[in-house]
């Protein structure tokens, strides 16, 4: 029996497989967190996909219910796709991509699936049922292929709209905005484009306002390596709107492991949750009855037309200062903190960091199951916060202006700090997670 990696202070299926964050809302005093499941493969190709589901009220102790939405009606028979939460009149609202594939000889884009946008309920959050189909596919404007999923809701100026992922027929990526007044009927509203041609296919589309500039977030696919940018097999990334009109796209996440990712705003924050992974990756994970892992909960500030990641301080100022130090061992449940410098040299373990002449580089060929090296030109380097698990780090630079999100394996069973600076250790708390479901 090989290791088996587990997290300690992140959320990951007990067993099977995880993917996107889906659902996230705030309902009765506790934070909703669903994701992409298939609870009877590790390997993600088992049973048709539903919604696991966690619950938390501080982000620290969770309640793992299972399967929240089990795909059960012909609509969404080969998955319930993503998709996303709101809370309206004191009830929860679902909207997602129920996926059908048919029999047959097709190509899948342009004819055998279906993505039919289900609108369902949900009492307690615990099972989503309820369930209508509120757009089939031919309900979609012409320019659009059988690609058309993961619907976000937005509250927006007293109304609410829906943003959908689209892969066109002239295979362009691009996002469609619809709104309504009551959640029931929806009103198209318009396509939103990238100035340039970004990618075939714009995945997981969200949108984020921040001092009235509204931000779509979304996981262009098809976007061609160039120099350091775009070294992942699918982007993540975010665009400044003006109007229907997406601009200065700019990578979220530089890391191996970082996608699908997904906000909720609550009481004027807004938390962005992302997928620990990424599909159809020529590295892999040596987990064996489990696989991936969500990202920490992230708050979003945003700057001079870029967006700020932070871990939210009901993490971060729970982590338990140790002192100051340029070599340390510890147990793998790390947070490191680095201040400004020209030149960084810096292993835990196998995981090897670098920034010299305006370039950090993570290299995790040691230790990385087919991941190498992953780059960011940055013209300072002003402080650095590394919080490594078990089988992850998330690295967070310049007060979150930057961060580089990755998996890795070793068989260490401690964390062991070598730097060319010294840098402050906190070890964080491990999550509490209680199951009301056998594994
Ligand atoms: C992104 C994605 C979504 C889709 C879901 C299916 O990772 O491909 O577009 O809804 O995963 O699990």
């Amino acid at each position: 029996m090989g290791r088996d990696y587990r997290l300690n202070y992140h959320l990951m299926p007990s067993k099977g497989w995880m993917n996107d964050p889906n659902g996230l809302c705030f309902y009765h005093g506790e934070y909703h967190i669903y994701y992409q499941a298939c609870r009877n493969s590790a390997a993600g190709n088992g049973s048709a996909k539903g919604w696991g589901h966690f619950k938390t009220k501080d982000f620290l102790h969770y309640e793992d219910t299972g399967i929240a939405n089990v795909p059960s009606e012909p609509f969404e028979r080969d998955g319930a796709y993503s998709g996303s939460a709101v809370i309206k009149d004191d009830q929860m609202h679902f909207f997602y991509t129920g996926n059908v594939k048919e029999k047959g000889d097709y190509d899948y884009i342009h004819a055998g699936r279906q993505h039919n946008t289900i609108h369902a309920h949900s009492e307690n959050g615990d099972r989503i049922e309820d369930k209508h189909v509120i757009f089939y596919n031919r309900d979609y404007p012409a320019f659009c292929t059988c690609h058309v999923r993961d619907p976000k809701i937005i509250e927006y100026k007293g109304h609410y709209e829906m943003v959908l992922g689209v892969r066109t027929q002239s295979d362009e990526g691009c996002a469609m905005l619809y709104e309504s007044n009551d959640l029931m009927e929806w009103k198209y509203l318009y396509q939103i484009r990238s100035e340039h041609p970004m990618g075939y296919m714009w995945e997981c589309p969200d949108i984020y306002e921040d001092q009235g500039q509204r931000y779509l977030l979304c996981c262009p696919q098809g976007l061609k390596k160039q120099g350091y940018d775009y070294e992942n097999v699918y982007d993540n990334g975010y665009f400044r709107l003006e109007g229907d009109t997406a601009k200065d796209y700019r990578t979220l996440d530089h890391g191996f492991d970082f996608y699908a990712p997904q906000t909720m705003a609550k009481d004027g924050r807004t938390i962005l949750i992302g997928w620990m992974g990424l599909p159809d990756t020529d590295y892999s994970n040596p987990t064996v009855s489990w696989q991936h892992a969500l990202t920490l909960p992230r708050e979003l500030h945003a700057e001079d037309g870029r967006i700020l990641q932070n871990v939210i301080p009901e993490i971060a100022e729970k982590t338990v200062f140790l002192g100051t130090a340029s070599q340390s061992v510890h147990p793998k449940q790390m947070r490191y903190l680095f201040g400004r410098t020209d030149v960084l040299d810096v292993s835990f373990n196998d995981i090897h960091i670098t920034y010299a002449d305006h370039l950090f580089t993570l290299d995790l060929s040691k230790c990385g199951q087919g991941r190498t090296q992953r780059h960011l030109v940055l013209n300072a380097l002003e402080c650095m916060e590394c919080y490594v698990d078990e089988s992850s780090i998330e690295i967070f630079l310049n007060d979150g202006r930057e961060t580089m999100t990755s998996r890795y394996y070793d068989d260490f069973d401690v964390l062991t700090a070598v730097s060319n600076v010294s840098y402050q250790e906190y070890e964080v708390p491990a999550f509490h997670i209680q199951k009301e479901y056998e594994i």
